[in-house]
């Protein structure tokens, strides 16, 4: 079904106009202080696990129902219940994107029964790895090492992160993801023969950088003694033949209705799974399900993935805005701007719409963060006084969650308990900020130590003023745990999608991707041999300096 993009909307213009008579000058400070006629629309709205304080977000009640208005007339409800029902919404690959049936209850969706069996197999093996089961998987492993790149990698590498506290305390699990050797080698360091499982993800099971990894990995293996590949190798791809090629026997399956950047629910969370054991994955799932089902059902006002799809849309078409950091407070959640980063950058890097046609406004935005209070002391000084407004992602846990060992004395707990209050007053803090500045004459009557004393006050004072009126939205998790790390990444997911169905492109689909590695294809042979005959001039220097 066609539907109306963006820009063809009575909205897009009405939403123009507002923009240039209010938009331009609106300043946060007097939206929250309402003392401009402008009254926030809603200060929060309470999600499944999540909670989002839109307090010091850049818009106003009038925004948010023309971007509500907009959403209707681009027939975002349609648009996803077709994605929820399994149409074929990637309309360039002719596929549905199903990763909602990966968490929903048995028979509540399509292909539910194909999506718990290949479950039920994948977690009965993480159990046995977890349970030192001999008959299912070698005995005694201690360490896995995953080899994946891109969603094959992301996904678990951000949960295991996330969900330490809740990690089988005898296991290592160990990530390569790169090209570059020396992340394999450095993990095969770590590592002996017969005490480790490797696990190789990836859809296709064609991916240069896993299949140069799990190649090397396995002569590693048999130069050193290992004797069977298809007990210390799995794989979770949809490629089961290319597997069987390999040498690998034990293969996890799933479908291509997954996409890779949303397949950490599939057998591509083993390592998850192994990590955490069935119960919590099957928590996490659940989490994702929760959010689901508040997308699917609640109003489009009260519904926060499309409100935050509806906020992305405002900030980078109409604020102009070209990034968003992501500050996550919690040490869990670091991996998170990684994975964010390619679920909406991959998902709404695009320039063209369904049909092909080009667009002629801005899409995705740059995503990009660090964990609080780290970023602090590297790139909020930017946020703060850069020429550039950055709208701020705040991420904050209520209570902190210590994995328990006996090292942990009731003061040295104590003193953590008191660490985490410090991190979220500094979270708090930081978006007051961003949003209140500071004047010139607040910073003119403050005494400021290290400033010298040969330059004016008035100086002084013009480097110390913060401009203020920059947008932040915190979102808050009350712990961090299988189910709310589910319902956080389900929210993030379909967020994006809010925004592709409103830009009109596809956020299932990654042809962009495709040139450089085809590029490389053509170039490696040059970069082996020295013989760049035929090669495109630039390239050529350039390989000519690098050998
Ligand atoms: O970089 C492109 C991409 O296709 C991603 O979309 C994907 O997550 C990654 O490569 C890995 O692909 P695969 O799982 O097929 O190895």
């Amino acid at each position: 079904m066609n539907h109306l993009r963006c820009d063809q909307t009575q909205a897009w213009s009405a939403l123009s106009e507002y923009h240039a008579l209010h938009g331009e000058g609106m300043d946060l400070r007097h939206v929250a202080t309402n003392d401009d006629g402008h009254q926030q629309q809603q200060a929060g709205i309470e999600a499944p696990e999540v909670f989002a304080d839109l307090s010091r977000v850049q818009w106003d009640d009038q925004t948010l129902a023309l971007l509500l208005k907009m959403a209707e007339e681009c027939g975002l409800p349609a648009q996803r219940d077709a994605l929820l029902r399994g149409d074929l919404v990637n309309l360039t690959e002719g596929r549905a994107a199903l990763h909602t049936a990966l968490r929903a209850p048995e028979r509540a969706t399509p292909h539910s029964k194909q999506v718990h069996d290949a479950l039920d197999h994948m977690l009965v093996f993480a159990d046995a790895v977890r349970g030192n089961q001999g008959h299912v998987c070698p005995p005694g492993i201690t360490d896995i090492v995953h080899i994946g790149i891109g969603g094959s990698d992301l996904g678990p590498r951000m949960a295991i992160a996330a969900l330490e506290p809740f990690t089988h305390p005898a296991l290592s699990i160990h990530f390569v993801s790169n090209i570059d050797g020396q992340e394999l080698a450095s993990v095969l360091r770590k590592v002996q023969v017969a005490s480790t499982l490797f696990i190789v993800a990836s859809k296709t099971f064609t991916t240069q950088e896993t299949m140069a990894n799990a190649h090397t990995a396995k002569q590693w293996f048999l130069d050193n003694g290992g004797q069977d590949v298809s007990r210390h190798f799995v794989a979770t791809t949809t490629n089961v033949q290319a597997a069987t090629a390999f040498g690998i026997t034990r293969t996890f399956g799933f479908w291509d209705w997954v996409g890779g950047r949303f397949s950490m629910w599939s057998t591509v969370g083993l390592p998850i799974a192994i990590a955490v054991g069935s119960r919590f994955f099957k928590e996490m799932l659940a989490g994702a399900h929760a959010m689901d089902r508040h997308f699917a059902s609640v109003p489009l006002s009260h519904n926060l993935p499309v409100v935050l799809g509806l906020l992305d849309v405002w900030y980078r078409n109409f604020k102009r805005y070209t990034s968003r950091c992501l500050a996550p407070y919690h040490h869990g959640l670091r991996s998170l701007p990684a994975y964010i980063q390619q679920l909406t950058m991959e998902s709404n890097g695009k320039s063209v719409d369904q049909q092909g046609v080009a667009l002629s406004y801005a899409t995705s935005d740059v995503i990009w963060g660090e964990a609080g209070t780290t970023g602090q002391h590297a790139f909020f000084q930017m946020l703060h006084q850069g020429s550039e407004v950055i709208p701020v992602e705040f991420l904050l846990v209520k209570r902190p969650r210590h994995r328990d060992h006996v090292s942990l004395t009731p003061t040295v707990r104590a003193m953590l308990t008191q660490q985490h209050q410090i991190l979220l007053a500094n979270g708090v803090a930081q978006a007051e900020a961003l949003m209140w500045g500071k004047s010139f004459t607040q910073s003119m009557n403050e005494h400021a130590p290290t400033a010298s004393p040969t330059i004016a006050p008035e100086v002084i004072a013009r480097h110390r003023t913060f401009p203020g009126n920059r947008p932040s939205l915190t979102l808050v998790l009350n712990e961090l745990n299988p189910r709310s790390l589910g319902a956080l990444v389900a929210l993030y997911e379909h967020r994006t999608f809010v925004s592709s169905a409103i830009w009109g492109i596809n956020a299932f689909d990654q042809w962009g991707v495709e040139l450089g590695k085809a590029l490389c294809n053509e170039l490696l042979p040059s970069m082996v041999s020295g013989n760049t005959d035929g090669i495109e001039a630039t390239s050529a220097a350039m390989l000519a300096r690098l050998r």
